[in-house]
């Protein structure tokens, strides 16, 4: 953080104080810096409050429009302002709103305050702010979801080898691989709906940590800041940043879920798998090599996790056993939660160009599905069907497995007399079931990666996506 440059310190306080603020405390106190990020959030607080205390009695009608339409235009011109004004000497953004109104306004800009607390201030402005990012995040992770479904309806019935372990175990389509991740992020989703929820309450009212002694309306107050309802107990409100960890935890979960598309691009782009070819707009070469193209793109969204989790744990950790009401700390929960933000967003933007700019390489894709015996689960079933117990079938197909790996071939490579020597009522058609096409095909049930369904679920995704 930077130091306060310049501006003889303009403290809120000043009355009791005779001394002046120590420079390397404001370094570590003022938080304008930082709390810029708020500037619009703590206007409209500022004006919503000023209609409070106008309905309260303490400003006229006349002075409530007077602070109104100066707030207005403060917000206009903080717009303009790139970074934070470091050298109007403010501590932080709720001072620096106040002293450039009443720089303003005059006098009339002091009654603003009245009634208030930069606790219940803070905690109202990041509220806001949270709310903001959270449909912002909703937003950006929708239009990633639509990338994946663009991509998965391109190759709706196309294989590609599914994974356990990181070992070939079925065959599914990248259509269905790619609506894996949709249901992912669409729990993202839910849990930015939940954070916003949770951040959706007006503390407008609990002042410093008591309540404020005019008498406002703070359910029409809430009403007017966009929140849900006004929060239930003072102490409470302005000591009460779970809803901050509930974006971190929700930004988290969401960083996971790109870590681990991420991770799984960057292993399908390898030279060993070959089964996806990166756009060049989203990789770099090396200084050194000159043949390298590196998923930078794709390891950078594999990091964010760390941050993420970085900033979730700084927050928790930060809370841990704060007394009641308001503390100081707390001024410490902006950087990670914007830092969380921030990132994530990026992240999700990139992501999506990532995924719009990735070519599958089909043929790969589909001689690796049909390789590693991948098969073998469709031998088995298909020796069920014909009255051999699941246990013995398993070991069946397990043993023609192990004797294809002796030849070095496929199991629908070997011939129908080895099959027939395992058991009798093996019949020619066994060939057809263990074709790629019948593999997918039969995994006909709600969820299954059969192509059929894989459409079904990602025309359900087109509509709800609202794609033509
Ligand atoms: N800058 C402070 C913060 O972000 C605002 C609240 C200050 N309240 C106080 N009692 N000093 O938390």
């Amino acid at each position: 953080m930077s130091e306060p440059k310049g501006g003889k310190p303009t403290a809120m306080w000043g009355g009791r104080f005779e001394g002046q603020a120590d420079e390397l405390f404001r370094a570590v106190n003022d938080s304008l810096g930082v709390d810029w990020e708020l500037v619009q959030q703590d206007i409209r607080g500022s004006i919503a409050w000023a209609h409070a205390i106008g309905g309260a009695g303490v400003l006229t009608p006349d002075e409530v429009s007077k602070i109104e339409s100066a707030l207005k235009e403060l917000a206009k011109d903080a717009e303009a302002i790139p970074s934070p004004p470091l050298s109007s000497g403010a501590e932080d953004v709720h001072s620096w709103v106040e002293q450039e109104l009443t720089r303003r306004i005059g006098p009339l800009g002091k009654k603003l305050h009245t009634g208030r607390s930069r606790n219940d201030q803070v905690a109202t402005d990041l509220r806001l702010w949270g709310v903001e990012q959270c449909d912002r995040r909703v937003t950006e992770v929708r239009a990633l979801q639509r990338s994946l479904v663009a991509l998965g309806t391109k190759h709706a019935s196309d294989p590609i080898p599914g994974y356990t372990h990181l070992q070939r175990a079925q065959p599914v389509t990248i259509g269905h691989w790619a609506l894996a991740y949709v249901e992912m992020l669409a729990r993202d989703v839910e849990r930015f709906e939940f954070a916003r929820a949770m951040a959706a309450r007006s503390p407008l009212g609990s002042a410093a940590l008591a309540g404020t002694t005019f008498p406002v309306d703070r359910v029409a107050l809430a009403s007017r800041l966009g929140f849900r309802e006004p929060t239930r107990n003072s102490l409470d409100a302005v000591s009460d940043r779970d809803f901050a960890l509930d974006l971190l935890h929700a930004s988290s979960v969401c960083a996971m879920h790109l870590s681990r598309l991420a991770e799984e691009m960057i292993i399908f782009a390898t030279g060993e798998f070959a089964f996806i070819t990166l756009d060049d707009s989203v990789t770099s070469g090396s200084s050194l090599m000159p043949q390298k193209k590196n998923p930078d793109a794709l390891e950078l969204i594999r990091a964010g996790v760390g941050r993420a989790l970085g900033n979730y744990t700084n927050l928790l950790t930060l809370l841990k056993g704060l007394t009641l009401a308001y503390n100081k700390d707390m001024q410490e929960d902006k950087p990670p939660v914007f830092d969380s933000m921030r990132r994530l967003s990026i992240l999700l933007r990139i992501a999506a160009r990532v995924i719009e700019r990735t070519t599958f390489n089909l043929q790969t894709c589909e001689r690796a599905a049909k390789g590693g015996h991948a098969n073998s689960t469709e031998l088995a079933d298909y020796l069920v069907e014909k009255g051999v117990p699941f246990r013995d079938a398993h070991e069946i197909a397990g043993k023609l497995v192990r004797q294809a790996l002796a030849k070095g071939c496929a199991l629908e490579d070997l011939p129908i007399e080895t099959y027939r020597q395992h058991h009798a009522q093996i019949e020619q058609d066994v060939f057809q079931r263990m074709t790629l096409e019948a593999v997918l095909a039969r995994r006909d049930v709600l969820g299954g990666t059969a192509p059929a369904r894989v459409r079904d679920a990602l025309g359900v995704w087109r509509s709800a996506l609202g794609m033509a």
